[in-house]
């Protein structure tokens, strides 16, 4: 009977178990490969180009107590929100972007799919959230809905808190946003703003800032303006 090799034309042989093994790693270097490619998507889509790349390596902590609490935000089983308040240019977008980066690299080492993952987490800015459900409105659309849907996000970015007008409707909307994540407690809610502690319960109101005091974190910013270092002064 003819050998399968000499009908095929070569000697096929099983592969040893370091070639499986080295087939596996280089199998899960292009998975981790493509996993960052697409995060960088993510990024650049959602919050911006400046912030494609920003993880926590180089990010300079003004305090031992800020590095830790941020870091080991999605661990802590107590905490479900936090809060990055401060001055422009203190690193609160930056420090967000990264906490996406980390909860990229702990989803994908656990198992999951890329894609699974980035469709839990989402990011907006406050402004455009509330122009969104304003324009629903306009169109008669479903607002409840809209701001339901946001409870199936296992990592959920609110930035630029306090950047819009401040009315009653508004703190309505947020009201309802950070009480369904507080009764559910399905996920992770970071949410960033300029404004002090006083400010901020002016704009989301007391109730909104009551659940967060209990399962929350509040990160004050205090350094220094960060893009202002980059300033080019000519005199003319
Ligand atoms: N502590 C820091 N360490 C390293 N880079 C920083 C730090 N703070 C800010 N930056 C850099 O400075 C720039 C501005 O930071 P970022 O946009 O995160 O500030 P912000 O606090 O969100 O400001 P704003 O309140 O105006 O939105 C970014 O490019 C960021 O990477
Ligand atoms: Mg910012």
């Amino acid at each position: 009977m003819t050998a399968l090799k000499d009908l095929i034309g070569f000697h096929f042989e099983k592969p040893t178990q370091e070639e499986l093994e080295k087939l596996k790693i280089s199998e899960e270097e292009d998975r981790k490969k493509e996993s960052i490619k697409r995060t960088n998507a993510f990024i650049e889509r959602k919050i911006g180009l400046e912030f494609v790349g920003k993880v926590f390596n180089g990010f300079e902590f003004q305090t031992e107590d800020i590095r830790k609490q941020a870091v080991n935000f999605l661990e802590n089983q107590d905490r479900d929100f936090i809060v990055f308040n401060g001055k422009p240019g203190t690193g609160k977008t930056h420090l967000a972007a990264a906490l996406i980066y980390r909860f990229v690299t702990k989803s994908i080492n656990s198992g999951k799919s890329i894609e699974q993952t980035l469709s839990e987490v989402n990011y907006f800015r406050a402004s455009d959230f509330i122009e969104t459900i304003k324009n629903m409105w306009k169109h008669g659309e479903d607002t409840e809905y809209y701001i339901k849907f946001q409870n199936n996000f296992k990592f959920l970015i609110i930035d630029e808190v306090g950047v819009s007008y401040g009315t009653e409707t508004e703190e309505n909307i947020f009201n309802r946003l950070i009480d369904d994540r507080y009764r559910n407690r399905k996920g992770k809610t970071i949410i960033i703003s300029n404004l002090d502690e006083s400010g901020l319960e002016k704009y989301i109101g007391f109730r909104s800032l009551s659940r967060i005091y209990q399962r929350g974190i509040i990160c004050n910013f205090q350094g220094s303006d960060k893009r202002a270092v980059k300033k080019i002064t000519i005199a003319g």
